[in-house]
């Protein structure tokens, strides 16, 4: 028996701090999406949707940290507040884009009358990062055939043309729609809009469409948006809100695309929605999530703790053999330091590991299992040699019964689990970044027991050397 067990008794006497160690989360009040992840004057900058008064998702503001290795956040006084005509009820989601060594800033502004929604497309610029000159919105007039929920604009330069997708919601279906939008002679136009035809059971636009995104790996686009309100029925795709990604053909010209492949999840876990990606000055591509959802249940630190959601690490992304590969990027690991290494584990390893902790498990041949907690309360990673693998987050969840996430390999094998606990999250990598698998937990005591049961060629575990948010 492990002497720091983990309880399922009810987690309101919680002796300790849930508040991330590594992970990017809110001092106080309620952090969701990320915003304007971009490379700016030597730094990456990692706006979020923040709401710094409570833990409603009320008062959007947009709150800002910068990383020089994307591992190491510093939050800076930045706030931008919703404070005008044009974004009085919340300066919502947006991108940024780098032109001519100035920052441009798009965001949503939200505006209500009662029950009536207006969504401005809004402007910031900056040459510094620290003055900033709010333009207001790029068009005043709302889109004709659709509500007033669009919003989320991602700005990017093709060929010199500047181009912006939109979330949006059509009047008629009520459905889910990314807009492409054009700059010419000044004025933003809409070009077209897509939504992708998903051979799924029921209402196959999704309620709405939010936070697109437009990426180029390796000469394949792709369009990342979230899909709210599709009940898909397959294992693989349980989450309310799906986080995912369609390969596009995209004509340079004019921006219109096709699709050319399905929706593909991002993260196969219980909560991720809304990222973005960012490309570094050498070309590489990161991307963040938000680790929580639009309709996930109340989490626990809100009444106990005055804060509310955190943010993925950054992970580095590759494309290769037709497939988007995540990988935790290369500081990450320089924050732990091993404690333990075992090779040719054959049959049960016990172990202690801290709540901040990483787990590398190396070629795993059989069915297997990785426990992280005790039998009444624990993280359960379960696995086959067919390449199934489920977790269950039983009764560390406190977040209602929904506790189990499947991830099915397309090698149809699990050769390597990487698993970052975090106080009060997970991120489990699957085959060196096939797969991600996100997630909160929250667990009585700090100090976690694990076992592994199965064949492994090799097992390391490692603790954070120091917190670094
Ligand atoms: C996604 C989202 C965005 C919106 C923002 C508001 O989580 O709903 O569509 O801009 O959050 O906070």
């Amino acid at each position: 028996m492990c002497s720091s067990e983990l309880s399922s008794s009810p987690i309101d006497d919680h002796e300790w701090q849930w508040l991330p160690q590594y992970h990017v989360a809110p001092p106080f009040g309620l952090l969701n999406d990320p915003n304007g992840f971009c490379y700016f004057a030597g730094q990456y900058w990692l706006y979020f949707q923040w709401n710094p008064a409570d833990c409603s998702h009320q008062n959007k503001h947009w709150g800002l940290m910068t990383s020089s290795d994307l591992v190491q956040w510093r939050q800076q006084p930045f706030k931008m507040a919703p404070e005008h005509w044009y974004d009085k009820d919340g300066c919502y989601s947006g991108t940024a884009l780098m032109q001519a060594g100035q920052l441009s800033l798009f965001y949503t502004g939200n505006v209500r009358h009662g029950e009536i929604r207006e969504s401005y497309q809004c402007l910031v610029t900056s040459d510094d990062g620290i003055h900033y000159q709010h333009h207001g919105p790029l068009w005043r007039s709302q889109l004709a055939g659709f509500t007033g929920h669009v919003r989320d604009p991602k700005v990017f330069v093709v060929d010199g043309q500047k181009r912006m997708w939109l979330a949006a919601q059509t009047d008629t279906l009520q459905g889910g729609i990314a807009l492409l939008i054009e700059q010419a002679d000044g004025h933003w136009q809409l070009q077209g809009h897509y939504h992708h035809p998903i051979n799924w059971a029921n209402n196959q636009l999704g309620y709405m469409w939010e936070c697109p995104d437009r990426v180029v790996l390796d000469q394949q686009t792709l369009l990342l948006c979230c899909i709210q309100g599709i009940d898909t029925g397959l294992p693989d795709y349980r989450n309310p809100d799906l986080s995912g990604y369609f390969c596009v053909n995209e004509d340079p010209s004019s921006g219109a695309i096709s699709f050319t492949s399905d929706y593909r999840l991002l993260d196969h876990g219980f909560e991720f929605y809304a990222p973005q990606t960012t490309q570094d000055p050498v070309g590489e591509i990161y991307i963040i999530g938000w680790m929580g959802l639009p309709d996930s249940a109340v989490q626990p630190t809100q009444d106990q703790e005055g804060w509310c959601h955190q943010l993925t690490m950054a992970r580095h992304c590759c494309w290769s053999d037709n497939w988007l590969w995540q990988r935790p990027v290369a500081a990450t690991f320089d924050l732990f330091r091993c404690e333990r290494s075992e090779i040719s584990i054959v049959g049960h390893l016990s172990f202690h590991c801290a709540a901040a902790a990483y787990i590398n498990c190396l070629v795993l041949t059989s069915n297997g299992q990785l426990v992280i907690g005790n039998d009444d309360a624990a993280l359960v990673i379960h696995w086959d040699d067919q390449g199934h693998l489920s977790i269950d987050r039983g009764s560390l969840a406190a977040l209602g019964d929904d506790t189990r996430r499947d991830y099915h390999s397309r090698q149809g094998k699990i050769g390597q689990l990487q698993l970052f606990l975090d106080n009060s999250s997970f991120e489990l990598f699957i085959n060196d970044g096939e797969a991600v698998m996100s997630g909160r937990l929250f667990a009585k005591q700090p100090l976690y027991c694990g076992r592994f049961e199965g064949q492994a060629d090799a097992i390391t575990i490692h603790a954070l050397v120091q917190p670094v948010i």
